[in-house]
């Protein structure tokens, strides 16, 4: 993970590198550092801990630079501290690096640099590649592009690198494999980062890059090159979002925010997905109708919060669609023999599309013939870009860390998936796929609706803020409901939490339960199957031994034994997740604020994970 960014041009390089990390954080807040180019030499400041130290730490010392690049850490190798912190320089004190991924063969790098004189100052893989490039440079004339293409060809691993001289401070080099990488294209000046978010203030226009491919910016232009040299020409984009999608907007924090921009979310994600003809068109499906008859199963590939968006898309996909659905995770799938081919189709659901796991495990999936359909948030990221077709989810950009609207849409976004492919293969007319889009599109204003009456829910959820545990207890799809309550939980206010699956009580959590603990119990939707019934029995069993119990119910169910009830707009079952998530998310987000944690960052978690 970390966030990268590099400007060049006529303004004080500091405001764009200082604005761009502050974007960037999501990707990581262990240390925070950067490097300007100012007349022969480098300045280099770097502090362990939040952008905000790296800040305090620039105003006793305002430098001032045309150039630079900046850097916002996810420690991997060697703990977050100033001296691990980007950017490592070589030994000069000339050349600066950051880094993004990880360098697997940089013992043996290091081992070789060290035997040739080179002194090392940190337990970093990236203070390799700074003493490497150094030597590289001076054997290709001062040449730091010529330098950094030699360098990439003996590097092994994931990394986003960039580079900066002090010979040649307004030209910045940088490079990408299996880590993200853009370019924004400025009037006499440009940037490259991680994320586009990180230069949206000032540029709208954006170059993708290729796997591999090496490009140097000035003020003046960019070049980009395979590693042999060979000039390549760049794919120009324009970024569609807005600045101000990347800001807080009156909220105290993102996370909350973002909870509240569901309904329009949702809403997004559903606009004209049905045609006149009661079909569902998708953004690009490259299968055509007899290859989706003839798929013998769909397996869903996915981490985190994207794992629970997959496991619900299995409970609707096999009831519409009548094909087998397996869902797994990424990080499992990849290291095993699955028995996958040319007639299963993998759904990679992620809302960053830079994912290790995922994009790994989609590859494994590929060399086996399998046909690949992302799910993604983010515009020509890596997993969309290797997948055979996406499905964007409309969501905005998601800043905070922990998920919240991506995940609503990817369940949309799945539910379009399963409809589609369930139509193709004659399971249901256009009638019914109507109806149940129709369904969807009522979704947003009951979103609203459980928005405008969470206070309560905000004031219970202060009463439980010393419990230890806390568990979440669903069926059906109340089960990934569940888990997704206490990943949320875990991930925000640093509580035990666990979901279970209501028929799994019995057979071993229910020791778990003590005198006041809590548990909050989805309740499965309707009578269907008698699975309201077997929800409130689990209800009594745990009361019956001391649990305090909140229910989420849709509204007019029958709840006994409930200590609080929180009513959600009723949907029929396979829709109600979309709905029975939101005042989980809200409990979550609340116990954060009460425990006096960081909402929008959590302890050692990145938005992005872009190591395996
Ligand atoms: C990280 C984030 C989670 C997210 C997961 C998958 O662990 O902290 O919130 O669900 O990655 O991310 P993706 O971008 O692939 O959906």
């Amino acid at each position: 993970m970390c966030g990268i960014v590099g400007y060049t041009g006529p303004q004080s390089a500091i405001t764009p590198l200082i604005e761009g990390l502050r974007r960037l954080e999501y990707r990581g807040y262990d240390s925070a550092g950067i490097a300007l180019g100012t007349a022969n030499r480098l300045f280099i400041e770097k502090r362990a801990g939040k952008l905000l130290n790296l800040e305090s730490a620039l105003t006793a010392t305002p430098p001032v630079a045309n150039s630079g690049i900046g850097h916002t850490r996810w420690a991997t190798h060697g703990g977050p501290t100033d001296r691990n912190a980007h950017p490592h320089v070589d030994n000069e004190g000339k050349l600066a690096v950051i880094h993004n991924g990880i360098i697997e063969n940089y013992t043996q790098l290091r081992a070789d640099l060290e035997a040739r004189g080179h002194v090392f100052t940190s337990e970093t893989d990236t203070e390799s590649v700074a003493h490497l490039l150094s030597d590289l440079r001076k054997s290709h004339n001062g040449d730091l592009s010529a330098a950094m293409r030699e360098a990439v060809k003996s590097l092994r691993g994931s990394f986003t690198l960039l580079a900066i001289h002090a010979d040649q401070p307004e030209v910045i080099v940088g490079v990408r494999r299996n880590s993200p990488l853009v370019v924004g294209l400025g009037n006499k000046e440009n940037f490259l980062a991680s994320d586009v978010a990180a230069f949206i203030d000032y540029t709208k226009r954006a170059v993708e890059l290729g796997q591999d491919e090496v490009v140097t910016i000035t003020p003046v232009g960019i070049e980009i090159t395979d590693l042999e040299g060979n000039k390549l020409v760049p794919k120009e984009y324009e970024i569609t979002w807005d600045s101000s999608a990347a800001q807080k907007g009156g909220f105290t924090h993102f996370m909350l925010k973002e909870i509240f921009e569901q309904p329009k979310a949702v809403a997004d994600t559903l606009l004209g997905r049905i045609n006149a003809d009661d079909h569902i068109v998708l953004d690009e499906l490259h299968l055509t109708n007899d290859e989706i008859k003839s798929l013998k199963k769909i397996v869903v590939l996915a981490c985190g919060t994207a794992f629970h968006a997959g496991m619900i898309a299995k409970y609707a996909i096999e009831k519409w669609a009548q094909i087998t659905v397996e869902v797994e995770l990424a990080s499992e799938f990849r290291y095993r023999d699955p028995l996958v081919d040319s007639q299963t189709l993998v759904i990679a659901i992620s809302q960053s599309g830079e994912t290790m796991d995922t994009l790994m495990a989609l590859r494994h999936a590929k060399s086996l013939g399998a046909r690949i359909l992302a799910v993604c948030n983010t515009n020509s990221s890596t997993i969309p870009r290797e997948s055979d077709a996406v499905l964007y989810t409309h969501a905005g950009p998601e800043i905070a860390v922990a998920s919240t609207k991506a995940f609503l849409t990817q369940v949309i976004a799945v539910y379009l998936i399963g409809l589609h492919l369930a139509q193709t293969r004659g399971v249901m007319t256009g009638h019914q796929v109507r109806e149940i889009f129709e369904e969807m599109s009522e979704l947003p204003a009951k979103i609203e609706q459980i928005l405008e009456t969470v206070e309560p829910l905000r004031e219970l959820t202060r009463g439980f803020k010393d419990s230890n545990s806390v568990l979440f207890l669903g069926r059906h799809v109340g089960f990934p409901v569940a888990l997704e309550g206490a990943l949320k939980l875990k991930e925000l206010a640093y509580m035990h939490a666990e979901g279970f699956a209501g028929g799994e009580l019995k057979h071993g959590p229910i020791a778990l339960i003590e005198e006041g603990t809590p548990v909050i119990a989805i309740l499965p939707f309707g009578h269907e199957h008698g699975l309201d019934e077997k929800m409130l029995s689990n209800v009594q069993e745990v009361k019956a031994r001391g649990a305090r119990v909140i229910v989420i119910a849709r509204e007019g169910a029958e709840v006994t034994g409930a200590e609080h009830i929180i009513r959600i707009p009723s949907a029929s079952s396979l829709l109600q997740p979309i709905l029975a998530t939101v005042p989980l998310q809200v409990f979550a987000y609340e116990m954060a604020v009460v425990r006096g944690n960081d909402v929008d960052q959590p302890r050692n978690l990145a938005k992005s994970v872009t190591v395996e």
